[in-house]
C-alpha cells in the first residue's frame, strides 16, 4: 500500500507534493520520489526511506525560483512490492523517451510478459518495478493523446492500480485513474490535488471526488473531467469531507488499530490475489523458491516466530499437518535460536516476521541456515533483514501496520500459511479436489471478514458488559486453541486486562481454580469439530458463576443456547475459520480497550518492532 500525490494550480507544487507525501507517509515510507514538470521537461527526484530525505534532497538539487515557477508535479511515498525499497525502484518512474512520469500504488499481476515484449522492441529498464513497465506501455501507446495512451495501456494490464500521470508533450493536465486502490481528488480554488486518501487534501480543500474502479480522469488547475476506459463520460459527485487532517490520516477512524481492522478484507485480498491455482487446486507461490523434488523429499516444518507471529505458526502447524501431510512443529523464535535444535537439508524453516526486523527471529533464521536447513521467510515489509537473509519466502502485501497491535498482518501470515499447506500437500498426497475445495475456502476469505466487520456495531455494545473485568480467559480447541492465545495478547496488550488464553481441555487442569461468579470466558465455540467438547468445557465454567462470550458460527442455535453472549461469524472449514474468528477477537478488544480510555495504537511498555534480544 503506498501513498501517491498529484498537484496542478498556481501554488508550488514540490511543497505542496511533499507536504501531501508527510500525510500519507503511515501507508509506505521505505522510499519516496516526485516528478514536476518544468515547461517542457519532466525533472525526478528521487530518495530511499523517509519522505524527510526526499525534502532535503530536492531543496539542495531544485532553486527557489524553480520550485516557484512549477505548478505541476505528482509524487509517491513506497510501500515496496516488487523490488528492494532503493532509489532507482522508487516512484516515479519514466517511459522509455522520459517524456512521461507515473506514480502507482497496487500490484500489476501481468507486468513480467509486458516486460518482455517490450524489451523485445527495444525498452530498457532500470528497476525491478511492476510500475516502471507500466510507465513504458503508455509511453508505448502514446500517438499524441495521453488521456488514450493511459486507457489503452490500462486495458493491457491486470491487477490493481491508482496512478497519476503527467506528461512534457501535454503540460498543463494530469491524468489519474483507480482499479482496486483508492484515488480522491480535491477540487480546490484554481487548484486540483489527487491523492490516495483525503489525509493529503484537507490541507487545501474540503470539497473532494472520489474515484469508482475503473474510472479515468483528466484533471487540471479548474477542472476534473472523468470517464470511465472505455472513454464513456461518467458522473461523480463533489462531497464534502467534513474532517481535519489527523482524522483523515486514519481513515476517519478513531485509531490505527480499527483502521487495520476494517483494511483486512483488503489487506487479504492483496494477500491472496493471483496466489490460487483453481485449475491445479494450489496455490502459486514462486517466492518459496521450492522444487517438487523439495516438496516430496520434505521431511518437517518448523515454524519460528514471536508474539503474534508465533500465533500465525501455530495456525500454520494444523494446515501443515492436516492439508500436506506432513510433521509440523512451532518454536519460539527466543528458544528455538539457544536450545541448539536439531535440523537437516530437508526440513523447512519457515520464519514469520511482520517487521521482517526481529531479533530472536533473524537469529533463529541464522541458527537454522548454519544447521543446513531449507529456510524461508513470511514477511510484511520488503526488503527486511529477515527477508534479505533468507533469500526466499512469501511477502504479506498487508501494507504498513502502524499499530502496534499487530492485526492485518496475523490474519494475513495465517492465509499465506493456509496457502503454503495448500501448495505442499498438492506437492504430495492432497487430491486435486481436495485442494480445488481448499483454494475455493481461502479465496472466499475476504468476504467472510467483511461480514464480521460489520458486526463491529454490536461488538462495540458487547463490550460495555466486559471492559470493567480484572482477568479474562480465552479457550479453543484445535487450531482455534492459537486464536484463544491471539485473542488474550490482543485483549491484554491494549486494553491491560489480564487476559490468558488456554486450551479448552485445560482450564480444569488448574486454571478454572480462578474463576469466580462473572470471570469472562471467551469461547472459540465454532462449528467444527471439537465444538461439542469445547461446549462441555464452557459449562464446567458456567457451573462456576463464569460469564461466557462465545464466537459461535452463524445459525448455530445449539451453541448460543451455552453463552451469554456471542459474536457469529460465517461457516467455513476449521482452518479458515480460524481467521474471521480473530477479526471478531480483535474488534473485541479494541471496543473494550476503547471504553476503557486506553492509548490502543501505542500501548504502554511495547514496541511495534523488538530488535533487542
Ligand atoms: C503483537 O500484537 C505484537 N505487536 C507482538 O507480539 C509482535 O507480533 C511480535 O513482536 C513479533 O513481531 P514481528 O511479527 O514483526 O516479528
Amino acid at each position: 500500500m503506498c501513498g501517491i500525490v498529484g498537484y496542478i494550480g498556481k501554488a508550488d507544487a514540490t511543497s505542496v507534493l511533499i507536504n501531501g507525501l508527510r500525510r500519507l507517509e503511515y501507508r509506505g515510507y521505505d522510499s519516496a520520489g516526485l516528478a514536476i514538470l518544468d515547461g517542457d521537461r519532466v525533472l525526478i527526484s528521487k530518495s530511499p526511506g523517509k519522505v524527510a530525505n526526499l525534502k532535503e534532497q530536492t531543496r539542495l538539487a531544485w532553486s527557489p525560483e524553480l520550485c516557484h515557477r512549477v505548478g505541476t508535479g505528482i509524487a509517491h511515498t513506497r510501500w515496496a512490492t516488487h523490488g528492494p525499497p532503493t532509489e532507482v525502484n522508487a516512484h516515479p518512474h519514466l517511459d522509455q523517451s522520459e517524456d512521461i512520469a507515473l506514480v502507482h500504488n497496487g500490484i500489476i499481476e501481468n507486468y513480467r510478459p509486458i516486460r518482455a515484449r517490450l524489451e523485445g522492441i527495444g525498452h530498457h529498464f532500470y528497476s525491478e518495478t511492476d510500475t516502471e513497465v507500466l510507465a513504458h506501455l503508455i509511453g508505448e501507446c502514446d500517438k499524441g493523446d495521453l488521456f488514450q495512451a493511459v486507457c489503452d495501456a490500462l486495458h493491457q494490464v491486470k491487477g490493481t492500480f491508482g496512478i497519476a500521470v503527467l506528461s512534457a508533450r501535454e503540460p498543463g493536465k494530469i491524468i489519474t485513474a483507480r482499479r482496486g486502490s483508492p484515488i480522491v481528488i480535491g477540487v480546490g480554488d484554481g487548484e486540483t490535488i489527487i491523492a490516495s486518501d483525503a489525509s493529503a487534501i484537507v490541507a487545501h480543500t474540503q470539497r473532494v471526488v472520489y474515484l469508482d474502479d475503473n474510472d479515468i480522469a483528466i484533471v487540471t488547475a479548474d477542472s476534473v473531467e472523468i470517464r470511465d476506459l472505455n472513454n464513456v463520460p461518467v458522473t461523480r459527485e463533489i462531497a464534502e469531507l467534513g474532517i481535519d487532517a489527523a482524522a483523515a490520516e486514519k481513515g476517519g477512524f478513531g485509531h490505527f488499530m480499527l483502521k487495520e481492522i476494517h483494511e483486512q478484507p483488503e489487506s487479504l485480498g492483496n494477500a491472496i490475489r493471483g496466489r490460487l491455482d483453481m485449475d491445479l487446486g494450489s496455490s502459486v507461490l514462486a517466492g518459496m523458491g521450492t522444487s517438487p523434488r523439495d516438496l516430496a523429499e520434505l521431511n518437517r516444518v518448523v515454524l519460528v516466530g514471536c508474539g503474534t507471529s508465533l500465533h500465525a505458526g501455530l495456525v500454520g502447524e494444523y494446515a501443515f499437518e492436516d492439508m500436506a501431510d506432513v510433521h509440523a512443529e512451532v518454536e519460539q523464535a527466543a528458544e528455538f535460536r539457544y536450545r541448539n535444535p536439531l535440523l537437516g537439508s530437508r526440513d523447512f524453516v519457515i520464519a514469520i516476521s511482520q517487521s521482517g526486523e526481529t531479533a530472536d527471529t533473524l537469529a533463529a533464521v541464522r541458527e537454522a541456515k548454519q544447521k543446513g536447513a531449507f529456510v524461508m521467510s513470511l514477511c510484511n515489509v520488503v526488503g527486511s533483514t529477515i527477508a534479505r537473509e533468507t533469500g526466499r519466502g512469501v511477502y504479506l502485501h498487508a501494507g504498513p501496520e502502524i499499530s502496534v497491535a499487530s492485526t492485518k498482518a496475523f490474519t494475513s501470515q495465517v492465509a499465506v500459511l493456509l496457502m503454503m499447506a495448500l501448495k505442499l500437500g498438492r506437492g504430495r498426497r492432497l487430491s486435486l479436489d481436495e485442494g480445488n475445495r481448499f483454494a475455493k475456502e481461502i479465496e472466499a476469505i475476504p468476504a467472510l471478514v467483511g461480514r464480521v466487520i460489520l458486526q463491529s456495531a454490536r461488538i462495540a455494545e458487547l463490550a460495555k458488559e466486559y471492559y470493567q473485568a480484572q482477568h479474562a480467559f480465552f479457550i479453543g480447541r484445535g487450531p482455534m486453541y492459537p486464536v484463544a492465545l491471539e485473542g488474550a495478547l490482543k485483549l491484554k496488550e491494549i486494553s491491560y486486562i489480564h487476559a490468558e488464553g488456554y486450551h479448552a481441555a485445560e482450564l480444569k487442569h488448574g486454571p478454572i481454580a480462578l474463576l469466580e461468579k462473572g470471570t469472562p470466558i471467551i469461547a472459540l465455540a465454532c462449528d467444527i469439530p471439537g465444538k461439542d467438547k469445547t461446549l462441555g468445557n464452557i459449562e464446567e465454567c458456567r457451573a462456576r458463576g463464569a460469564r461466557i462470550l462465545g464466537i459461535i458460527t452463524e445459525g448455530d442455535d445449539e451453541a448460543a443456547e451455552y453463552m451469554d453472549d456471542y459474536i457469529a461469524i460465517p461457516r467455513s472449514n476449521a482452518l479458515v475459520s480460524t481467521i474471521p474468528a480473530v477479526v471478531a477477537l480483535q474488534l473485541f478488544a479494541y471496543h473494550v480497550a476503547n471504553l476503557r480510555g486506553c492509548e490502543i495504537d501505542q500501548p504502554r511498555n511495547l514496541a511495534k518492532s523488538v530488535t533487542v534480544e
